[in-house]
């Protein structure tokens, strides 16, 4: 980051210098949401943007996926966020001139996040061509605790000169064409291709309903056109000022404004206070979304609009209660730290029983779509702090599960599938080989779900819905997996073929080793939760058996596959083999790869990538980390150092799962590269695309690095245990986790551990294999004999180079073929690079 126009402040992220150059950036970075609702950081004059963008938590549209070639089973409905009507513009002009960042001279700037109090705020001087000194004050908040209400706030003072002053507040449907002053839709200003961006709608989507003014109150309502969704965007516009003024309104089926014309005294401010409320629904009438939206509106003014800002800051406090990461002696990573979580809590609070998408409410990557990036990224850190978002986000799983079992039935299988990517619950994933293969999601699903219940101790939820869960996903095992028998005719070895791990740059294997790991979960964990309710309770147990049709001899079924599973292992290089060949493919050699060649997936095609072994993201590595129990040392440090040169990293949910394998396995210092990558993924841009929306993975990945890699926290089969891994140059390391409705807060230093406990029960754990128990109300302080093992530097292609395949070929690295003569296709203009004459290219 650049320090002297991002200086480091623990608290806020600040802006001290406007630049168009990186306004999709900045965009993304002092977005408000609140899981809900998101206001991208646009400025309120409304000019350059890479996206004017506002979103909200599964507002969307759907059109037919047109597949060039059909096959059975695809994909059919797609399904995109859309950006819902802006009410972010609040226009200032002086002297009928307006405010214009491109040719204005701004005397004064800054621009401020504070995470604190959840509030974004700009201050800037503007000195007009005619001479007048304009001091503009803004803030904006998207309300955490009154999930549909945003409230902006603009003061406008002539400092040296009475003027006429004009605030023009627009509500505006920016989805369906140009805005006002002729700027592009967003999304269309973009060139060349990219998957992660989100799908385009070229037709109209917001079909117009009820729209009007009534003094400073405006309304502007929609349904979509193909989904039948329906939302109500309703605002207050509110006047303050010793000034005199006039006030115009205007309306239109597109655009409302609320004018006022002030005469400006010399030093006189005048303020203008939106109070914004969106409602959407699958289709509930717009009139009754506009009366929705009346009533929070009426509500906000009988408290006054001083209550929204306490009230925010109020609940800020709670949230950092039970959630912050204190880094001692860092600042700069304290701030980058906050920054993550704070993402988290504007991604997923108020998300209220849908998914946290994988920009949260930030832009309109990936089209708005949940992926397993809920389950595998963002509810540990939910679970651990504030459950009962944890129990919302699986919920959403929950309510799926009629669409689930509709796409099992399609792929040929018992129980239920989810979607590798959707909004609806039905499966949007055209690319069936990255996306509908990625059957472990499933267990993903089983995964958080079990992480949920034995951390809470929320039997009620399994009983009635989770067990649904469990049940469903495991029978999708039973039937995709299969036996292979031995000679005597007796089963022998149980196999899932034809699926894609987390890794997209290898598709449709068999064994793939963290399918195959993940789905002995879920069977095993199906097998124990219905035995354990048939113990427990026995009524719940028998409503579930009829509702769900289950066999007595399902549980056997499913222990006895999870038992007999296959795990990949190769004794020549003493390593799991990500699956069946993957060891037979050739090396990628990714130190001879330039950066322009990379991410691989904008440079290569597929077929290039699948051929080799070459990783966009940990897999093997993960399933070490889920599945660490299952693993020892030696095998951790084996994997991670033949996978680790292999990993390109192309996704952002890899650097985070290698920071917490490699502080595990003792590269600490690599932990730490790994974790600086991903805490400044989006501050710093590393992926070139944060204009896109938030990493929201990648920051829920953050704070699992910080209290799973760093803090050494496990709870394999809901046993709490601490090996810490506190990186030499941070003085302490504290979080807070809830345990069973004990809030334990955890302090890290080089050689000792401390746990306070408050609330709830006692809690036991252990420490490197030492019992300790804390009670509620007390403290336990652990000495630290070190920080575990240390091994310097990082692997590398050459320790790989050395060893043998299972034929007995030496292991090579190379890199594809690079022809000068392939023709290089930049936006529509093929150009050829070197020798043309070679492919008869008349250029
Ligand atoms: C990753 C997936 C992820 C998706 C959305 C892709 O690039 O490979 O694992 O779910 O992004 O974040």
């Amino acid at each position: 980051m650049d320090r002297d126009r991002f200086p480091v402040d623990e608290w806020r992220l600040i802006e001290k210098r406007f630049s168009l150059a990186d306004v999709g950036v900045t965009e993304t970075l002092f977005t408000l949401g609140n899981g809900y609702l998101g206001l991208r950081g646009n400025h309120p004059e409304g000019g350059h943007a890479h996206e004017h963008g506002t979103f909200i938590n599964g507002f969307h549209e759907t059109f037919p996926i047109r597949h060039a070639e059909q096959a059975y089973g695809f994909a059919e409905v797609g399904q995109t966020i859309i950006n819902a009507p802006d009410a972010k513009v609040m226009r200032v002009y002086v002297d009928d001139e307006p405010l214009d960042f491109d040719t204005a001279d701004i005397r004064e700037y800054e621009r401020v996040l504070d995470m604190r109090r959840g509030v974004l705020t700009r201050h800037l001087r503007w000195v007009t061509p005619a001479g007048k000194d304009v001091q503009i004050d803004v803030d904006r908040l998207v309300s955490f605790d009154e999930k549909h209400l945003a409230v902006m706030r603009l003061t406008v003072t002539v400092l040296n000169s009475d003027a006429p002053v004009t605030i023009v507040c627009q509500l505006v449907n920016r989805q369906d064409g140009e805005d006002v002053y002729g700027g592009t839709a967003p999304g269309t200003q973009r060139a060349g291709f990219d998957p992660r961006k989100a799908e385009k709608i070229a037709e109209r989507v917001l079909a117009p309903q009820e729209y009007w003014q009534d003094g400073g109150r405006t309304a502007l309502s929609y349904r979509v056109t193909e989904s039948g969704m329906t939302i109500a965007v309703v605002a207050d516009h509110l006047i303050d000022t010793e000034n005199e003024y006039s006030a115009r309104t205007s309306v239109e089926p597109d655009i409302a404004k609320n004018v006022f014309r002030v005469q400006a005294k010399a030093g006189v401010p005048v303020t203008v206070t939106k109070l914004v409320s969106y409602h959407t629904s699958r289709g509930v009438p717009t009139r009754e979304l506009v009366d929705r939206g009346r009533r929070t509106l009426d509500r906000v003014a009988a408290e006054g609009v001083q209550s929204a800002y306490d009230r925010q800051a109020e609940w800020l406090d709670g949230f950092w209660r039970r959630s912050d990461v204190v880094i001692e002696g860092h600042a700069d990573l304290q701030q980058a730290t906050r920054w993550c979580l704070f993402q988290l809590a504007q991604a997923a609070a108020r998300a209220d029983g849908l998914g946290v998408p994988a920009k949260g409410v930030s832009g309109s990557g990936y089209s708005g779509h949940y992926f397993w990036d809920t389950e595998i990224y963002v509810l540990p850190f939910l679970t651990y702090t504030t459950p009962q978002w944890a129990r919302n986000a699986l919920r959403m799983r929950y309510l799926m599960l009629p669409a689930a079992r509709r796409r099992a039935a399609q792929l040929n299988e018992a129980g239920a599938l989810f979607p590798w990517r959707t909004i609806s619950g039905e499966e949007a994933s055209a690319y069936y080989a990255a996306g509908t293969a990625q059957y472990h999601i499933n267990a993903d699903v089983s995964f958080a779900l079990g992480k949920y219940v034995r951390a809470t101790g929320d039997d009620d939820f399994l009983y009635r819905e989770g067990v649904d869960i469990a049940v469903e996903t495991a029978r999708l095992w039973a039937t995709l997996g299969f036996w292979r028998y031995n000679e005597d005719g007796q089963p022998e070895v149980f196999h899932i073929h034809g699926v894609t791990g987390p890794d997209e740059y290898t598709t449709v294997v068999n064994d793939n080793l963290f399918t195959n790991v993940m789905a002995r979960f879920n069977l095993r964990f199906a097998a124990r939760v219905v035995r354990e309710m048939a113990e427990a309770a026995p009524e719940a147990y028998a409503l579930m058996a009829k509702r769900l049709d289950l066999d007595p001899a399902e549980p056997d079924a499913w222990d006895a596959a999870a038992e007999a599973m296959h795990i990949p292992y190769s004794e020549g290089l003493g390593i799991h083999p990500q699956d069946a060949v993957f060891l037979e493919r050739e090396v990628w050699d990714l130190e001879s790869t330039p950066p322009e060649q990379r991410p691989l997936l904008l440079h290569f095609h597929p077929l290039v990538i699948y051929r080799y072994q070459v990783l966009k993201q940990a897999d093997v590595v993960l399933a070490l980390y889920l599945q660490g129990n299952h693993f020892t040392d030696e095998e951790k440090l084996a994997d991670f150092e033949y996978y680790d040169p292999l990993t390109t990293g192309d996704s952002t949910l890899s650097a985070v799962v290698q920071a917490i394998l490699a502080a595990e396995v003792g590269y600490q210092d690599l932990a730490l590269q790994y974790f600086a990558q991903s805490i400044f993924v989006d501050l710093g841009d590393l992926h070139h695309n944060a204009a896109d929306g938030v990493h929201v993975a990648s920051a829920g990945g953050v704070w699992t690095a910080l209290v799973a890699g760093f803090g050494g926290m496990r709870d394999h089969y809901g046993e709490l245990s601490f090996d810490p891994r506190l990186p030499e140059a941070w003085p302490s390391l504290s979080y807070t986790l809830h345990w069973r409705g004990t809030e334990l807060k955890v302090r890290i230093t080089r050689d000792a551990m401390t746990v306070d406990a408050a609330g709830g029960g006692p809690v036991s754990f252990s420490v490197r294999g030492a019992s300790v128990t804390v009670e509620p109300g007390g403290s336990v302080t652990v000495p630290l004999d070190g920080q575990g093992p240390r091994l310097s530097g990082r692997p590398t292609l050459s320790d790989i180079g050395e060893s043998l395949r299972e034929d007995g070929t030496l292991l090579s690295a190379s890199v594809p073929t690079m022809t000068t003569s392939i023709p290089v296709i930049t936006g529509s203009q093929p150009v050829v690079g070197g020798d043309d004459s070679a492919l008869g290219i008349d250029t």
